[in-house]
């Protein structure tokens, strides 16, 4: 006998992998749940919106520096080379490094197959002549890159300031993923470009995160929606406010979502309690400084090259080389 058509529509089925970050999240002290899980439809969209803010200068700070450095970049790369990006390309980003240097193939890597198709569309239309393969794989551990630009020389395309999202020690790990994934331990030196946010004046960065017309905050508090739609949560969202703290030891950008009264809801059939003033650490944004950003590469087994800064000094674009180890003394 066939079962009855259920009288509701059950909520959206959740990523398994999110109901245990969420779940877990929630349980530790402090409660911090990763920011990969920003990135539903809505959470991209506010992204967006987020790169257009005037508070928001990394975006447009990183964007001019490749509108700038295209012949640079070509001169050090060379032409023919397959651009691997990590992450599945911004519109406006890509095609700028796909112009400069004019590669063989691009192949964006994410783990979001949705996200990928779209991005590889739109580059489809205005690069009609090159080869878009794209992989759907994670790639914070190596991965085997498709086999028709395995004999290519590598440029791997890390925009963004991404890499501030990890701390210090996972960034290093992904630098070396990344290096093993770009099969620079068998070939003539793969190729790293990579964006990152420089450490400034904390008023700056404070309104980086916390602009004037509350877009991050949505984009903050949309976990929480998610949480509530996917998870079937029940999360006052009224009892939540966005925060955006400096913090001066590590050396990043934190945001919170703070209780602003003693609240009690539900997860996925489990119970949770916050006392006013209890946080949710959502996100990490490290910056890093001319030697810190240098150092980190070569902890990651990669030796700056070049790097540029945009007019104001305030983000860093850095070319580095993956090198055979240096012999230690
Ligand atoms: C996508 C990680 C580069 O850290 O600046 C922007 C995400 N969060 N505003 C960043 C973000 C809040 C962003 N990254």
């Amino acid at each position: 006998m066939l079962k009855p058509e259920p009288d509701v529509a059950p909520p959206a089925t959740a990523d398994p992998q999110f109901r245990a970050d969420v779940l877990a999240g929630l349980a530790r002290r402090p409660r911090a749940i990763p920011a990969r899980w920003f990135y539903d439809h809505r959470g991209s969209e506010l992204f967006e919106a987020i790169t257009a803010l005037p508070e928001y200068y990394p975006a447009r700070a990183e964007t001019a520096i490749l509108r700038r450095i295209g012949p640079d970049l070509a001169a050090l790369t060379g032409e023919g080379c397959a651009v691997v990006e990590f992450g599945s390309g911004s519109s406006t980003k890509t095609p700028l490094v796909l112009a400069a240097v004019a590669p063989r193939a691009y192949v964006p890597i994410d783990i979001s197959g949705a996200f990928l198709r779209e991005s590889a569309r739109s580059l489809a239309a205005a690069f009609p002549q090159l080869p878009v393969i794209p992989l759907e794989a994670d790639f914070t551990a190596p991965l085997t890159l498709p086999a028709a630009v395995a004999a290519a020389p590598k440029l791997g395309f890390f925009p963004g300031s991404t890499i501030g999202n990890l701390a210090p020690a996972a960034a290093v790990d992904l630098l070396r993923a990344m290096r093993t994934s770009l099969g620079a331990d068998d070939q003539r030196g793969a190729q790293l470009l990579i964006g990152m946010d420089r450490i400034k004046d904390a008023e700056t960065l404070i309104a980086a995160y916390e602009d004037a017309a509350g877009v991050t905050a949505a984009f903050n508090l949309n976990l929480l929606a998610r949480i509530n739609r996917e998870l079937a949560g029940t999360v006052p969202l009224d009892a939540f406010q966005h925060e955006a703290r400096w913090n001066d030891s590590a050396a990043r950008i934190e945001m919170h979502l703070m209780a602003t009264r003693a609240v009690s809801f539900v997860v996925a059939g489990l119970p949770f309690t916050f006392a006013e003033g209890e946080s949710i650490h959502t996100e990490n944004s490290h910056k890093y400084g001319a030697r810190d950003a240098r150092l980190l590469l070569r902890a990651g087994g990669w030796t700056p090259v070049r790097e540029w800064l945009d007019d104001e000094g305030r983000f860093a674009v850095i070319l580095a080389e993956a090198l055979p180890p240096e012999p230690a003394p």
